[in-house]
């Protein structure tokens, strides 16, 4: 039935995903014309590498579309995926006519997408026909008879609704069958590479406690009421602080937790006051805190710079790409 909502433009019906172009009065073999653009300024050379890597700005995430062909599972890495709609849910990914992957693609046709997790780069590059040493092989949970790589942060299952005609690539546009996430954090691609986003705010916390327990000596107590504020976005974070007894909230945009006994407040900040505080910190009841000031961390740092150097150590290899 087709949606009667749908705009003309919507209905073009097609027997098969190779059909599409035909509807548009293009054909899927007929060499795409050249059309000049113009590059922006300073960037001379080959267009079509100006082209990509002007692409190449827009991040994305990495799926891994699947589909089943003959018993055999076949996937293809592909960051061009996107979100269409929530009422009927779809999606679309673009798959270059040279990739095996569109021949297999039809109307009707089921494919899965497993959105990758930050540590599956070796998975992209497996699917992508890339060499991928040392990558485990991948296996395949099976939802809507559609293999599914396990493992990944988040999948869907949809089913091939149209096809259009996008040049060197088809797109595909799918009705979303099934969907589920996970916890964890994604695989990205920008600039042509890979990238990963850093949420671990733990610094002295990963020191060794030969190392951050003369730093805790030099902290003096302090005591906070039910609800009271211990630290507010944007004020100077010149001091660190480990919680003795009970439990504190952290609340910044999109993120709220609650810390506990042990765990250290304002770690980042501490090295970096000027900075400002990033969260809103709040008494959950009655709250005891060990609190160092950035003089005291200085004097201590001083007095042994092995902490110095492993913290140092610490900070180098978050920035080192380690997915
Ligand atoms: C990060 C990354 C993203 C990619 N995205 C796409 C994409 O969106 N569409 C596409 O057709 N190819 C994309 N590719 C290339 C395909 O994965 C590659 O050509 C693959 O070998 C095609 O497989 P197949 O011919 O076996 O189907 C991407 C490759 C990488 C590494």
């Amino acid at each position: 039935m087709q949606d009667p909502a749908a705009p003309q433009e919507f209905e073009v019906a097609i027997g098969s995903a190779m059909a599409a172009p035909e509807a548009f009065g293009a054909s899927f073999e007929a060499t795409p014309p050249v059309h000049e653009f113009e590059l922006g300024e300073g960037l001379e050379g080959d267009p079509a590498i100006a082209f990509r890597r002007t692409l190449g700005m827009f991040a994305t995430g990495v799926t891994v579309l699947t589909t089943r062909a003959a018993e055999q599972v076949h996937g293809m890495t592909a960051n061009a995926f996107m979100s269409v709609s929530m009422s009927p849910p779809l999606v679309l990914v673009s798959i270059d006519r040279r990739a095996r992957m569109g021949a297999m693609m039809h109307e009707g046709t089921r494919f899965g997408v497993s959105v990758l997790e930050a540590k599956q780069k070796g998975l992209s590059d497996r699917f992508a026909g890339r060499i991928s040493l040392g990558v485990p092989e991948p296996t395949f949970a099976v939802v809507h008879e559609t293999p599914l790589v396990e493992g990944a942060l988040a999948h869907l299952v949809a089913r091939v609704m149209r096809s259009y005609w996008g040049g060197d690539h088809s797109l595909f546009l799918g009705q979303v069958e099934f969907a589920r996430y996970g916890e964890g954090r994604p695989l990205l691609f920008h600039g042509g590479r890979y990238e990963r986003l850093i949420e671990d705010t733990r610094v002295f916390s990963l020191l060794p406690s030969e190392l951050l327990d003369p730093i805790l000596a030099l902290g003096s107590e302090r005591s906070y009421h039910e609800g009271e504020s211990i630290m507010r976005t944007g004020e100077p974070g010149d001091e660190l602080m480990l919680v003795l007894e009970g439990a504190v909230r952290v609340r910044r945009p999109g993120r709220e937790v609650t810390l506990g006994v042990g765990e250290l407040i304002g770690e980042i900040e501490v090295l970096y006051p000027d900075g400002g505080r990033v969260a809103d910190v709040t008494a959950e009841g009655p709250v005891r805190c060990l609190v160092v000031s950035r003089e005291s961390l200085v004097v201590a740092l001083e007095a042994d710079p092995r902490a110095a150097i492993a913290l140092v150590e610490v900070l180098a290899a978050r920035f080192r790409e380690t997915v």
